[in-house]
């Protein structure tokens, strides 16, 4: 049997079925560069997933037994895959399964935000609650706002269609190209190529870009000063797209009015800053997080791990 190295469990019924194709070693912690590189000259394949880092001193002068690295998830800007395609090795993905979840996520973060639902429920809890007042937590309307989309692949699409057919908003969106698929037609949603310019007339904007050396702190001072005062930015991304400190710059100065994240810039650590504001919702990664999601994810590992030991093309091959 192919012996498989898995960082993390996994749901349990996609774990039942690689237990019975593959001899497993589940690791459940992170991984230092010296013991990354002891497992891939031991597994005949591995499967990381967004909490391990895969940077180009594992792959420095390898010779790996390992040819292909089967990632959990769809993100894979934790792995150098220059450096890992240099030692020969192959990797994959998890795309188009976590579409729906990650969206559903964002658009919580986006109603969180408006409503103050994270406020309100400190508050209650805390015991604070004095009862209904005419002014009480008022927050901002969603239905028939405009959100902006940055990154419209197939979450950003997704975002955009549960906000436009579920709370009837407007949507601009920013991408590398203007998108020519007859739904985001039908919907009417504006290209717009400044990426400014779409800061400057939303009420929302929600990130959906790929994480890496090409977005990294793309939001940072620059762009908060773009952003309209009442207007919120949610990330369900990556962490560093967004440069926290900026962030917290901004949110200092009022240049926007609140930000709900989902992804941070050195996971699993917040800044106390950020966790100490009440304009702010903070979710621990938690995109993908539903059991139809991750055992969907599994499978697709498993899709790859089957392909590539049989000798078959691999379906989610990226880089
Ligand atoms: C991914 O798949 O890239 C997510 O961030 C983890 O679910």
């Amino acid at each position: 049997m192919k012996k498989i190295l898995v960082t993390r469990a996994w749901p349990e019924s996609v774990e039942v079925l690689l237990k019975s194709r593959y001899e497993i070693t589940f690791r459940n912690a992170a991984l230092s560069t010296d013991e990354w590189r002891a497992a891939l000259q031991t597994y005949d394949a591995v499967c990381p997933c967004v909490a391990d880092r895969l940077d180009a001193s594992v792959f420095d002068n390898l010779k790996p037994h390992t040819q292909l690295i089967a990632n959990y998830g769809v993100g894979y800007n934790h792995i150098d895959i220059a450096a890992a395609t240099r030692c020969g090795l192959a990797v994959t993905n998890t795309p188009g399964v976590l579409t729906h979840a990650t969206a559903d996520l964002a658009m919580t973060l986006l109603l969180m935000l408006a409503r103050r639902a994270g406020e309100g429920e400190r508050q209650l809890r805390a015991g604070q609650w004095t009862g209904w007042y005419p002014t009480h937590l008022m927050g901002a309307m969603v239905t028939g706002a405009t959100l902006g989309i940055v990154g419209m692949g197939r979450i950003g699409q997704a975002m955009a269609h549960k906000a436009h057919y579920g709370f009837g908003m407007k949507i601009l969106y920013h991408s590398r190209h203007a998108v020519q698929d007859a739904e985001v037609q039908d919907m009417q949603a504006e290209f717009c190529g400044d990426l400014l310019d779409l800061l400057r007339r939303c009420d929302y904007v929600s990130l959906h870009c790929p994480g890496g050396a090409e977005t990294r702190h793309m939001f940072s001072s620059e762009k908060f000063r773009c952003m309209q005062k009442h207007a919120y930015l949610i990330n369900t991304s990556r962490g560093d797209v967004i440069d926290e400190q900026a962030l917290l710059a901004a949110l200092e100065a009022g240049q926007l009015a609140g930000a709900g994240l989902d992804v941070f810039e050195n996971e699993p650590q917040v800044p106390a800053a950020l966790c100490s504001r009440e304009d702010v919702v903070l979710l621990p990664h938690l995109g993908s997080a539903t059991l139809t999601t991750r055992t969907a994810m599994g499978m697709r590992v498993l899709r790859n791990l089957d392909a590539f030991f049989s000798g078959a093309a691999l379906p989610d091959k990226v880089g």
